[in-house]
């Protein structure tokens, strides 16, 4: 397994362009089997996690087409015939958002089985909302051994869905269904992170008729059929958030390019506030900081445009180095301090009491050998290394290239000192 290792103290400078959003790709690539024509997604992210969903989609019948396109990386997804309904543990369980399948298979062929994907490193993630959309579409569905066995022979009906708490997968989930459903369909409370525009545009271009996406209430009008499309998929907001942080942790002047301010203000303004230097501008942002010490800022993750859960761990790396102390609150997951641990084999006095962390800001970190334990986590350890005196080796760096694209090679072209060494880890499980 590769591993990365990073020789801290480099300040950065240069341009990263931020790819498109995986958590926005995969989701569109399941629209995809909404229709026998084929959808063209352009500045597609190459990740293990669209690899994963591809290999999936391919079981079910889709052609998937990888090429560079004139607008850069492109998948060209076509599904002339749904060859199969089965999407089996083996497959779903490599990437959670697998099981965003059903709906989109029920849709068009009226019956699946798909796994349940089970827990997760970070909670215990359960699917009850997906499901009880799906149920409220008029479909029937029965859980054994571990799959979910959905049927809705005579095609879905609109409903009205009151979701109790924000889901950003149910109400994806409920969007790929309701679309081909007979009817109206209305969302309430439904979550509003840009991930939801961004698939409702593409289902628009495909035909579909969805209103108020990006709000708390989405409407949708079912059709009968859709067609396919070409669609851009957004900028990758967590991608963004990661080097901004990255840039300010290192210090130095580093310009994030193909991206949008906008998609993560909640954490600049948090970064600004802990004296971090932030220029926004029409084609991304620029992150600068001259070397003087930040200060501890205070942040609680909360549902968009609150402060991304995604960017927690990234934020709490930058906070082992600032003056004074920070407390980190994770309010959407109940078990994700993972890198704390590992940020203290890195120097950082950090101590966690229920979904609170308090963090008291020291003058060094010191590279130390890491493991990284999920894809965020993972990325917050490249972090503090970059600051840490010596080099700190990440191990399980499989996690990382789950969702951050050629992550070494956009490091090292800004100055810093980041290198992938193949092979096997030292260590065990
Ligand atoms: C998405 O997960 C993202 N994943 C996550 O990113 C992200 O952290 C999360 O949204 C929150 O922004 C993808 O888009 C693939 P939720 P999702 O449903 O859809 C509970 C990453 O690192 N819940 O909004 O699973 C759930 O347990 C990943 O890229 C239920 O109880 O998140 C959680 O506590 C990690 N029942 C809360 O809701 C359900 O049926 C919010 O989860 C569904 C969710």
């Amino acid at each position: 397994m590769d591993r990365i290792a990073i020789v801290g103290g480099s300040r950065l400078k240069g341009d990263i362009a931020i790819s498109g959003a995986k958590n926005s790709a995969i989701k569109l690539m399941a629209a995809s089997l909404l229709t026998d024509e084929p959808l063209r997604l352009t500045n597609m992210p190459r990740l293990a996690d669209t690899r994963f969903l591809a290999n999936l989609l391919r079981r079910l019948g889709t052609e998937v087409v990888e090429t560079v396109g004139p607008d850069g990386p492109q998948t060209v997804l076509h599904t002339p015939e749904i060859v199969s309904s089965f999407a089996p543990y083996d497959l779903v369980r490599q990437m959670r958002a697998s099981f965003n399948v059903l709906g989109p298979l029920l849709a068009r062929t009226g019956h699946a089985k798909v796994s349940l994907p089970g827990g997760c490193a970070i909670g215990a993630r359960p699917v009850d909302l997906h499901l009880k959309a799906l149920e409220a579409l008029g479909a029937h569905i029965d859980l054994n051994e571990g799959y979910v066995y959905a049927q809705a022979p005579r095609g879905l009906v609109g409903a009205r869905i009151e979701f109790p708490f924000s889901s950003v997968g149910a109400t994806e989930h409920a969007m790929l269904a309701a679309v081909l459903a007979r009817g109206d369909t209305i969302l309430v409370n439904a979550a509003r992170e840009p991930e939801m525009e961004d698939l409702a545009e593409c289902l628009n271009a495909m035909g579909a008729r969805v209103e108020g996406a990006g709000t708390s209430e989405i409407r949708i009008r079912g059709v009968a059929r859709l067609t396919g499309a070409s669609h851009a998929v957004i900028p990758d907001r967590i991608e963004t958030g990661t080097y901004a942080v990255a840039a300010a942790m290192a210090g130095g002047e580093v310009r994030l390019t193909n991206t949008r301010a906008d998609l993560i203000e909640t954490l600049l303004v948090k970064m600004e506030e802990a004296g971090v230097e932030v220029e926004r501008r029409n084609d991304g942002l620029t992150i600068r900081r001259n070397g003087a010490r930040l200060q501890a800022v205070n942040v609680e993750t909360d549902v968009f445009p609150g402060f991304a859960t995604d960017l927690q761990a990234q934020f709490m790396a930058l906070m082992t180095m600032a003056e004074g102390e920070s407390v980190v609150k994770e309010t959407i997951f109940e078990n994700r301090f993972m890198h704390v641990p590992e940020l203290a084999r890195l120097g950082a006095d950090i101590t966690v009491s229920g979904g609170e962390a308090r963090i008291r800001g020291v003058d060094t970190l010191q590279g130390a050998p890491v493991m990284a334990t999920d894809l965020r986590a993972s990325v917050s350890l490249v972090i503090a290394a970059l600051a840490a005196k010596g080099e700190t080796i990440v191990n399980r760096v499989y996690h990382l290239d789950r969702g951050f694209e050629r992550l070494e090679q956009k490091l090292s072209a800004c100055g810093a000192e980041v290198r992938r060494i193949s092979g096997p880890e030292d260590g065990g499980d």
